[in-house]
């Protein structure tokens, strides 16, 4: 298996060592209908500290790598078909299931897109919360009520200790979202994956529970990874940015030179049907023609039918065929990666 080079990888920069790397990960769901491709090749590496964005539109496979991380894809039909996942350096996918479920929970932990309504409406937050301690350290009821309060603190859920009996459904949705952030720091993780972990939320509240998650990170020193369609919280929050096309990373750099200047047509697709990215839930808008089907990904580059600068035939440079050559992600520029055989014209060097 070939590994991310730390010393090299743009993920990785200056952060120092890291603590979770996705190796050339597939995802494949064996359908009825047949072979749906949902995460074809990812790597990246995430150190201590460092936020990295995965940023891509609807069913681009952001979620199914989540899950595969975690370990808990719908399987069947989901199936692992390659790669490898490293926590601290180790392939979960080598270990028992035992072993696995060791690391994630206390190492790598995650708050779910469907967050607000995978609280349970019959148990207190209170009793939720303190599961995690009951169920992963054998805490008892009374210890785990009292960690309990101190994480609802944490999160900044005001009035703890009076509110740490009441139900999901006497919380707003922001205070819901501060539970699930709790549960999922409970352990100390090394890793957080939030995944659209603000999508649901008003603007305002947006802001406040990103706040909570970076404030949480500097305390904690965790990895995080973000995913998002929202531009501007990628722009203010993240270090690094990894675009996902097709189940596929198509680009990747620091925020600030991907954003600045991409070297992917679909990057500067996405840029400029945002005029403001820095504007608070400038989202992804769609970019002309459909996204691809998974069952039936495009031969060559799979953003061929939709990007205006492919180079077909006669007027493709030999072995950069658009239709028919896959372009691999390759070092660009030092410290950005992209997928496309012309991106050096993509970014005017
Ligand atoms: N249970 C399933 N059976 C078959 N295909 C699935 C299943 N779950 C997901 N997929 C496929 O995997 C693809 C990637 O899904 P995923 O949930 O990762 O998308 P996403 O990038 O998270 O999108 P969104 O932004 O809408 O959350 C989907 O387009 C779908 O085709
Ligand atoms: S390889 Fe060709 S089709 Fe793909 S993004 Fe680059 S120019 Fe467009
Ligand atoms: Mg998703």
């Amino acid at each position: 298996m070939t590994r991310p080079d730390p010393t090299t990888s743009v993920l990785t920069g200056s952060a120092g060592t890291p603590v979770l790397e996705v190796d050339d990960l597939h995802v494949e769901f064996r359908t009825r209908s047949g072979v749906v491709n949902a995460v074809n090749g990812i790597s990246y590496s995430l150190a201590e500290g460092q936020t990295l964005a995965i940023l891509g539109e609807s069913g681009s496979g952001k979620s199914v790598s989540a899950q595969a991380i975690m370990g808990i894809l719908d399987s069947p039909p989901a199936v692992i078909t390659g790669g490898g996942i490293l926590f601290e350096g180790r392939d979960l996918l080598t270990q028992s299931p035992e072993e696995q479920r060791k690391v994630r929970g206390p190492g790598i932990s995650m708050i779910f897109q469907d967050a607000l309504s995978s609280l349970n409406p019959v148990y207190s937050v209170g009793y939720q919360i303190g599961e995690m301690f009951r169920a992963h350290r054998g805490t008892s009821k009374r210890d785990a009520k009292k960690h309990a309060v101190e994480l609802m603190d944490r999160v900044r859920i005001p009035g703890a200790a009076s509110r740490v009996d009441d139900f999901p459904h006497q919380f707003s949705g922001g205070m819901r979202q501060r539970v699930m952030i709790a549960m999922a720091i409970a352990l100390d993780p090394r890793v957080l994956i939030a995944d659209e972990p603000t999508t649901a939320l008003d603007v305002t509240v947006q802001a406040q529970v990103m706040d909570l998650l970076k404030d949480l990170q500097r305390d904690t020193g965790m990895g995080l990874v973000l995913i998002t369609h929202d531009l501007g919280v990628v722009n203010e929050v993240a270090d690094d940015v990894a675009v996902m096309y097709a189940g596929r990373i198509v680009e990747r750099g620091t925020v600030d030179d991907v954003f600045g200047n991409p070297a992917h047509p679909y990057t500067e697709g996405l840029m400029n049907s945002v005029p403001q990215v820095e504007a608070k839930g400038g989202r992804l808008q769609p970019i002309v023609g459909q996204p691809p089907n998974l069952a039936a990904i495009p031969s060559g580059c799979p953003f061929h039918p939709r990007c205006a600068r492919r180079r077909l035939g006669a007027d493709a440079a030999p072995g950069r065929e658009c239709a028919t050559d896959v372009p691999p992600l390759r070092l660009v520029v030092p410290g950005r990666e992209a997928a496309c055989h012309y991106s050096e014209e993509v970014l005017g060097v």
